[in-house]
């Protein structure tokens, strides 16, 4: 059975640049620099423009991810794309971004799976190509976490909470087969649906007839508490804490191995101090963290591809360390990965 390595890695973000002061300033939010900062370490974030999407910002990380592998796009055996902002219902984003990547031009019609975990997307995403490669089903699979967050923010004072978090971007990795005694050890996921209501954006109930609404002019009308996410920002502080130390613990319990002989943490970047709690609580020092959320904010399934490829780009993640990966997010779901780079 050969095992399943990162070999290459990549990432994107938009070119526009919004401050926590530019929230105010430009969209009128009754909010400022310091109430943010303090709370979340969220200086900056990427906003797309119009007419640009997930697949869109998806396709240079994944080409950068592909050179970064030292393969050809026609090498890939399969795409996986974890997004929450997909472009439509359906289908979903990973045929949008095989399309742009030119592959049926080329002769590769390579299956491409959508992932819904949101923040934990990657980490889901992650296990299934490893699962993919180690059983001889792929040799390459890209997998890739690409958010279009600015579209759907309420950037209004009422949606402050949520707007002031996330940030658009995207992050690929490509998941090899190799003979070489390295790799992803292991993943760990989960999940506790009685949590789902807790952070979600609903826009539509497909259980009702019609799924939403109808004006009297037949056009579909979606109420503001369906249209915008809805989140219990302390309820999911609490339990991502609780979760992503368990994920970390149950990792390195079932690899036989002591936190301390993990070289790089690689957490989901939610909120800077949902970490620094993480890490106070698990003496984890912080020179063996990366982190990127005060420049991207929360770019949820993007934000530990983005956090690989900026750390392999700044030297700070080479081969032969040991790197763990956590992850929490909506549903709840978490998961966790313990990989020999
Ligand atoms: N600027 C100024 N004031 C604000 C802002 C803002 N951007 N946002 C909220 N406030 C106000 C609120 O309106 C409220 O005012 P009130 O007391 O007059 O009603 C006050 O600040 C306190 O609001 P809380 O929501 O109670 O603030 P809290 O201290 O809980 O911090 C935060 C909110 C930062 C969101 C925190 O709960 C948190 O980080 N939770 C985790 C969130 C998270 O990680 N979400 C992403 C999950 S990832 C995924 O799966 C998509």
């Amino acid at each position: 059975m050969p095992n399943a390595y990162i070999s290459g890695t990549g990432m994107f973000v938009p070119e526009r640049i919004v401050s926590n002061d530019d929230l105010a300033n430009d969209y009128g939010i009754d909010t400022n620099h310091e109430w943010i900062h303090k709370r979340t370490g969220i200086e900056t974030r990427h906003f797309a423009d119009e007419g640009v999407g997930s697949a869109e910002l998806a396709l240079p990380a994944s080409e950068m991810a592909i050179a970064n592998a030292g393969i050809d796009k026609t090498d890939l055996d399969m795409i996986i794309f974890a997004t929450l902002s997909p472009r439509h219902c359906f289908p979903g984003e990973g045929v949008y971004l095989q399309n742009a990547l030119g592959l049926p031009e080329a002769g590769k019609f390579v299956p491409a799976l959508d992932i819904r975990n949101q923040c934990s997307g990657f980490l889901y995403g992650l296990a299934t190509a490893t699962a993919m490669v180690k059983s001889g089903g792929a040799k390459h699979v890209l997998v890739v976490g690409g958010e279009t967050h600015s579209a759907a923010l309420d950037l209004s004072t009422q949606g402050r909470t949520i707007a002031s978090l996330f940030g658009d971007g995207a992050g690929a990795a490509i998941v090899s087969a190799t003979e070489e005694d390295r790799g992803i050890r292991g993943w760990w996921l989960g999940a506790d649906g009685r949590y789902a209501d807790i952070l979600c954006q609903k826009v539509w109930d497909i259980r009702q007839r019609p799924f939403f609404p109808l004006g009297e002019d037949g056009k579909g009308i979606v109420e503001p508490e369906m249209m915008w996410a809805h989140m219990e920002g302390r309820q999911v502080f609490k339990n991502a804490v609780e979760r992503m130390i368990q994920a970390l613990m149950q990792a390195c319990w079932a690899e036989k191995i002591d936190m301390k002989d993990i070289d790089l943490f690689l957490f989901h970047q939610a909120n800077l101090r949902i970490n620094q709690y993480v890490c106070q609580m698990l003496n984890i020092p912080e020179e063996k963290t990366v982190s990127n959320i005060q420049r991207f904010g929360n770019t949820t399934a993007a934000t530990i591809p983005l956090l690989m490829a900026e750390a392999e780009k700044d030297g700070k993640l080479k081969p032969g360390m040991k790197v763990a990966c956590v992850a929490f997010g909506s549903g709840f779901t978490w998961g966790s990965a313990i990989i020999d780079w």
